[in-house]
């Protein structure tokens, strides 16, 4: 608690979020389970310590929460809104996945679907309207300070002794810049000797941060399709931010193709780990640095599980499948 100081403790609005577990796959690989967080995702770190700070100020002014998200951002304040008793309307992409729009909906948000691009979907939420507080969780400091949390429960099940290597998909960066803000924290507390490796994973088509750091031309696609459908941020607000902090913590960036982050999410599924394909990036960005040599089996490594595969798995199978036939994606 003390670690977030602008935290009244009697005003914590929490669904049971964190300390997820930490899972041995193999001998130096392990999966931290954040889709096991109470809406199905990483995003409840961010969203107790968001709601919790400000839910006072605004029931006392009347307000309404406004958010925009690909998905289980919206859903996961959502959740907490409801829990402290708050309105939310929450602006997502015309394509959401169908169970992630129903996750939603059942947490009493009013949800509003936008066509055009992610950073339109922003662009709508922020519009002006009586009682609206735009907290979009990606500019808004408080949520991804609360993804610090990921970094100290980490230090914590590996006894203080981070593995060497940390696997992560990677969008709009909350992710991202949350572990490293406390990472190096505590590194900075003499409580760890060094920041792990930390490699930012992404799609090819979602790939910026990757493109920026090799220092290669991004060029987005008009659509993005990839069956990693949370990951979507072509255009990032945060993107020097990122580019900036992975550099000085001397991290590393992986991009994977399509059939790539299939073949993981298939693989984690067949071991008994069904994850958003958005989180099987992580895996498939670590098989692929282990195929090029850029790691090896002996470097022990976690991979951050960040999605709930319920989520994507239902609905959306018929939509993939449609999506990606002509690359055969999911055909068995
Ligand atoms: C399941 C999942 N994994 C990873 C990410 C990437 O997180 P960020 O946008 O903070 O980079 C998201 C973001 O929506 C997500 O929903």
């Amino acid at each position: 608690m003390s670690f977030f100081p602008y935290m009244e403790p009697r005003e914590i609005i929490s669904l049971g979020e964190g300390w997820t577990p930490l899972v041995k796959f193999s001998d130096n690989l392990y999966f931290k389970m954040d889709h096991l967080n109470p809406t199905g995702s990483f995003k409840d770190r961010g969203s107790t310590v968001l709601v919790s700070a400000l839910h006072k100020s605004l029931k006392k002014a009347k307000g309404y929460i406004s958010e925009d998200s690909s998905g289980n951002a919206g859903a996961s304040i959502a959740a907490y809104a409801a829990r402290a008793g708050l309105k939310t309307k929450i602006y997502v992409p015309k394509f959401i996945s169908g169970q992630k729009f129903n996750q939603t909906l059942f947490y009493g948000a009013e949800v509003v679907k936008v066509s055009g691009s992610r950073n339109k979907v922003t662009e709508v939420a922020q519009r002006p309207e009586n009682g609206k507080f735009y907290v979009g969780h990606v500019l808004h400091p408080l949520f991804r300070d609360g993804i610090r949390t990921l970094a100290y429960e980490l230090a914590e099940q590996f006894n203080w002794k981070l593995p060497e290597r940390i696997y992560l998909p990677v969008s709009a960066g909350t992710l991202l810049l949350g572990l490293i803000s406390g990472l190096v924290h505590l590194k900075d507390s003499d409580i760890i000797e060094t920041v792990p490796k930390i490699i930012a994973c992404q799609t090819r088509q979602v790939s910026p941060l990757y493109h920026r750091l090799k220092r290669l031309k991004y060029t987005a696609p008009e659509n993005v399709t990839s069956v990693a459908d949370a990951l979507v941020s072509v255009n990032p607000p945060l993107l020097d931010l990122m580019v900036r902090k992975l550099k000085e913590v001397d991290g590393d960036a992986v991009m994977v193709e399509e059939n790539e982050i299939i073949d993981a999410f298939r693989s984690l599924a067949k071991n008994g780990f069904l994850v958003e394909p958005s989180s099987a990036v992580a895996y498939a960005g670590y098989k692929k640095q282990l195929q090029s040599g850029k790691t090896s089996v002996d470097a022990r490594t976690v991979i951050v599980l960040t999605g709930m595969g319920l989520k994507t798995l239902l609905e959306p199978y018929a939509k993939v499948q449609n999506r990606k036939e002509e690359k055969g994606a999911f055909s068995s």
